[in-house]
């Protein structure tokens, strides 16, 4: 009886020893600021997910933060632009804001029109899912740049273009001083179910592109441009960090996009590994109740996690 669990722990070290080397305890994410202005980041963790160190800060132009995320986290991240605090010490924001009244959005998402950076880390089949969308609207140009990572569409996804400029009047969002500041979803502006995809219209089949979605994907062509349009707009990355970057300059995203071969029905080369090492797990873990049978059900779970964990990660090092 003492071998299974000798066995147990000598799994568990493998796991955690791989974990760590191979880095898919925590995922990095550096976020700079190349706009000519300050950019005030929010994120906001999903429901599920544990909140970061930061969920708002202030980002000089030029300066970069970097930030780590537990594994399996997900959320959203976005600029939020134009920020004062008034001499009461409240902090508000012209475009992004979160509504905490502090640099911190603690718990509290962007109020549309905003440009979001979409993470969920380790979705399914050990791969990493992230988007850029402009299902809310637009309020800065932002790229995401995986590093490292690997996967059939593993690459740069964002919107680099000003749509602030070229928002269609309606859309706009303008500042006191007459800036362009914004360009709102037609779904915020018009509220109507077509716009929103619910309603009659809450299946793929039903909510189609629009007009005005089909300005925002013109003009970027990688980002959601209203809730339906997965197919384009979804990336996958297994083990990778990210950079997310406020005003990309155009040369770093016409370098990016050539990584984007993508929308094609292109071979599942390492996505497949990836897939049946992570189903290989899931089978060992399945036959491990007859296997622990004898030992206490506490260590039959110990055992099943530890399998599942030195396998996928052994995988994912693969
Ligand atoms: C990326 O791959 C995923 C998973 O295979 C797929 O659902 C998505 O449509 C792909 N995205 C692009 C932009 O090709």
């Amino acid at each position: 009886m003492a071998a299974p669990v000798i066995s147990q722990i000598q799994l568990m070290l493998l796991s955690v020893a791989c974990l760590f080397i191979s880095g898919v305890v925590s995922t990095t994410f550096t976020i700079t600021n190349k706009c000519d202005h300050t950019v005030w980041p929010g994120i906001l963790s999903n429901a599920d997910a544990p909140a970061l160190s930061t969920t708002g800060f202030t980002l000089q132009k030029g300066e970069t933060k970097t930030i780590t995320a537990p594994s399996s986290w997900g959320g959203r991240m976005w600029g939020r632009t134009h920020c004062t605090q008034d001499s009461a010490g409240k902090f508000s924001c012209l475009t992004g804001d979160c509504g905490s009244e502090k640099l911190e959005c603690s718990g509290s998402g962007a109020k549309p029109p905003a440009t979001l950076a979409e993470f969920k880390l380790d979705g399914y089949g050990g791969m990493d899912y992230f988007d850029v969308s402009l299902v809310d609207g637009y309020n800065l140009p932002l790229n995401v740049v995986p590093q490292g990572g690997s996967g059939q569409n593993c690459s740069t996804t964002g919107c680099v273009a000003d749509l602030n400029g070229a928002c269609p009047t309606d859309l706009k969002v303008v500042s006191d001083d007459g800036e362009s500041v914004a360009c709102k979803s037609a779904c915020e502006a018009f509220r109507h179910p077509q716009y929103c995809c619910n309603g009659a219209y809450s299946t793929p089949d039903t909510c189609k592109p629009s007009s005005y979605s089909r300005i925002f994907k013109n003009a970027c062509p990688l980002a959601y441009s209203y809730a339906y349009d997965d197919k384009t707009s979804t990336f996958t990355c297994s083990s990778a960090d990210y950079l997310i970057t406020f005003c990309p300059s155009i040369s770093t995203s016409q370098k990016s996009s050539q990584g984007q071969s993508a929308d094609t029905a292109g071979t599942r080369d390492s996505a497949d590994d990836t897939t049946m090492v992570y189903e290989g797990a899931l089978a060992i873990s399945a036959a491990s109740p007859s296997t622990y049978s004898h030992v206490l059900r506490s260590h039959a779970i110990f055992g099943m996690v530890s399998v599942t964990l030195a396998i996928r990660c052994l995988g994912l090092l693969h």
